[in-house]
This record gives structure tokens, sequence and C-alpha cells, in this order.
């Protein structure tokens, strides 16, 4: 088992609870510009949840924990996260959202709220969970992706118009381009209403 990964686990359940502990087991497992993004990623999470009366703790941790995945191998992204379909396993960089909630909850993680926006956060949030929206939606568009500014501003204002113009525009970019879209992102698309 890689070592990093078999780190002791703690037990920490209440949102927001040692979360400077959170954030420094984050940096041991992802590349420093990894780590940069990931930051950026909760500050704007944190920000969308207060502008749309979310609990924005919560939104800024799962945006510290959503990559703690997104930088093993891949031979253990399908230990952690065996494939549900062909595109997992062509492609098992689909499964860090998947893999990364297992981590945690390994490690003794227990927000539920949370997880599930880790583990939705690669292939679109599948129910009504605030925190998992703006997760999504703030790393699509946190500034140093350099793309989706339009996105971020919208989410600002209102997180479900912003969340149905992220997921609909990557669904329709897929299709327009003859590629498979994951069955996870398309029972999001079609969650948000937005199938024609
Ligand atoms: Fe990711
Ligand atoms: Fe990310």
């Amino acid at each position: 088992m890689n070592p990093v990964v078999s780190l002791v686990a703690v037990s920490v359940n209440a949102p927001g609870a040692d979360l400077d502990s959170w954030c420094d087991r984050v940096r041991l497992m992802v590349k420093p510009r990894r780590f940069e993004h990931v930051l950026r990623v909760a500050q704007l999470a944190s920000d969308i949840a207060l502008a749309n009366g979310i609990d924005p703790l919560r939104a800024y941790t799962a945006g510290i924990l959503h990559d703690v995945a997104r930088d093993l191998p891949d031979r253990e992204l399908l230990r952690l996260a065996p494939p549900e379909c062909p595109i997992d396993s062509a492609h098992p960089l689909a499964l860090h959202g998947r893999a990364g909630r297992v981590l945690l909850e390994r490690w003794g993680y227990g927000d539920a709220v949370v997880l599930e926006a880790v583990e939705d956060h690669t292939t679109g949030p599948r129910g009504p969970n605030g925190v998992a929206m703006a997760v999504y939606v703030a790393d699509v568009s946190e500034p140093g992706r350099g793309v989706n500014d339009d996105i971020r501003g919208l989410a600002l204002q209102d997180l479900e118009a912003a969340l149905k113009l992220a997921v609909g525009s990557k669904v329709r970019y897929l299709r327009g381009r003859g590629i498979e879209v994951h069955p996870r992102t398309l029972r999001a698309f079609e969650a948000l209403d937005l199938a024609e």
C-alpha cells in the first residue's frame, strides 16, 4: 500500500473540525501546483456558498479535500474505486473523486455532505447538495484555470444557474465531438432538467 495512503486514521466528524490537519494531509498527497489549485477552489467554494445561503465552512472543507486522490497513480485509483463503466477503465483519472471519498472514509472523515461533494466533483452533483454544487462549480471556474469566468461570476449570484451552465456546456461539448459522456455526468445533467 502507498505509505501516504496508509497514514494513521484520525476521527474527525464535525464539519470543519481540525481543518488545519486535513489541509496538511492534502498537501502531502498532491503536487505543489495542485495544492495551490486546491486552496483557490476552497476559497471560491466558500465565497459561492456564502452568496447562496450554503454553509461556507463545509464548502471550504470540501474544497480542501476534493482533489486528495488526484495525483495518485492509476493503479491506486483503480484499487480504491473499481471501475463502474468503460470510461472509468479507460481513463482512471475519472475515478479520483470516488477514490478520494474512499480514502477520506478510511482515514475516519465522517461528514456525509462533504464526502458526497468530494465523490461528485469529477462527474457532477447527483442530487440537491449545495456544498457539492459549490465545489463542482468552483473547481471548473477558479481563477487559476483561466477559463469559465462567466460561470464563476454567475455562481456568485445564482449557483443553480451556474451549475446548469457548467454541466450543460460540458455535456454539449462532449456530444458535439462524439465523445461518450460519463454515466454519472449524464445523471447529473438529467437531474438538472437540461436533457433535450
Ligand atoms: Fe478533481
Ligand atoms: Fe480540482
